[in-house]
């Protein structure tokens, strides 16, 4: 999983080399630049712990350098990114600019342009008391949705014929390659296999799409069906996108790792964002493994809380946990996790809401419980 590769640098005589990252930085909109500002200071704080570094470099792309410029990630910019070892950001989305607009110029320019084919997006339930379902504890809520990240509607070209008039027809299809299609699938049964040893519940991987209504979705069931040949210890299942809705509300406890396309998966996971404690722990990946990969809290921009330090900064911290582990730091990955976990346990986290605490109250609570996890073990 994890492979971002660390840039190689002399030793110094009698030191010991440590790891330096580089990171951009696209804070963004909304609420984006507070919550960034929390993701860092414990993600500074954790390294300084676990003994690496960051070298971080901002860029002020987003909305509201769209509207003094009319810029939204000029080239030079994004193949200086490219050569980093991950990305970061915050939030995109204003209202001040047309739909979608920034968001396509931004994270899917990112998404589609550096390849990041796996958007990985972990529900995990830290404290019941999160969970809007009756009577689920967190052994219950742990999954993995692997989404298909680069095809899909996303990115096929949108078609008008009659834009306005009354014979006007308007289409975007739900293209998939087998290319595509192949390598996301051979992800997630490596993440299947990767998560099998974990016991606790029945591991296995979940087939979702629609194919009852989309037959062109047979490729995925195909695909599926071949590449699960290579991992005959790996179980399978298969739902169809409303099912598998309909069951991740009845049973979650049945989800293990699944495996969606971009679409689907772009709905499903925001039904998993809730049923984890909603956008405010909800973190994200958008992955092409051994390359630069970009990590994102699920959480939009919130333009109506932003610059009231309301804003629930866990989803960030999260994305940075997750960033660190990509990078290789696995005991910082999981030390972040691990302060989440005790803060919300024991309640001085009251929760993970907009307005439960002052934004930057967060960060310095989960600084100082990364410090408390590092000193236990
Ligand atoms: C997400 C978001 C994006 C998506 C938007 C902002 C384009 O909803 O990351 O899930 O649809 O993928
Ligand atoms: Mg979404």
């Amino acid at each position: 999983m994890s492979g971002g590769g660390i840039r190689a640098r002399a030793p110094e005589p009698g030191k010991r080399t440590m790891a330096e990252y580089d990171i951009a930085v696209i804070a963004g909109d909304g609420i984006g630049p507070e919550v960034t500002r929390e993701a860092w200071k414990v993600l500074d704080a954790t390294a300084d712990v676990y003994g690496f570094r960051t070298r971080r470099r901002d860029y002020p792309f987003g909305t509201d350098h769209w509207l003094a410029t009319n810029e939204l990630f000029p080239d030079e910019a994004f193949e200086e990114v490219r050569g980093m070892n991950a990305v970061f950001l915050g939030a995109i989305g204003d209202p001040r600019a047309p739909v979608g607009l920034v968001e396509h110029g931004v994270i899917m320019r990112m998404r589609v342009g550096l390849d990041l084919f796996v958007n990985l997006r972990p529900i995990k339930l830290y404290d019941a008391r999160l969970c809007p379902l009756k009577d689920k504890r967190p052994e219950d809520v742990d999954m993995v949705i692997v989404r298909e990240n680069t095809e899909d509607a996303y990115t096929a070209k949108p078609e008008y014929t009659d834009k306005g008039g009354p014979d006007e027809v308007a289409s975007q299809p739900m293209r998939y390659t087998r290319r595509g299609t192949e390598r996301i699938v051979r992800y997630a049964f490596e993440l299947a296999r990767a998560r099998s040893h974990l016991g606790g519940k029945e591991r296995k991987l979940l087939l979702i799409d629609k194919t009852n209504a989309v037959p062109a979705q047979d490729l995925w069931t195909r695909v599926f069906a071949e590449v699960g040949r290579e991992y005959p210890d790996v179980k399978t299942d298969h739902a169809y996108i409303d099912a598998a809705c309909m069951w991740m509300v009845k049973n979650p406890e049945w989800f293990d790792v699944a495996v969606t396309t971009n679409l689907f998966g772009d709905i499903i996971t925001d039904l998993g964002a809730m049923i984890q404690g909603g956008m405010g722990i909800a973190a994200s990946g958008n992955i092409h493994p051994g390359r630069v990969s970009l990590f994102e809290p699920i959480h939009g921009s919130a333009p109506k809380y932003a610059g009231k330090s309301v804003a629930c900064p866990v989803a960030a911290i999260m994305a940075a946990s997750m960033m660190c582990d990509y990078l290789g730091e696995k005991a910082a990955a999981g030390a972040i996790e691990q302060a989440v976990k005790d803060l919300l346990a024991s309640r001085r986290l009251k929760g993970v809401g907009t307005g439960d605490h002052p934004t930057n109250e967060v960060g310095d609570m989960i600084v100082a419980e990364v410090r408390a996890v590092a000193a236990r073990v």
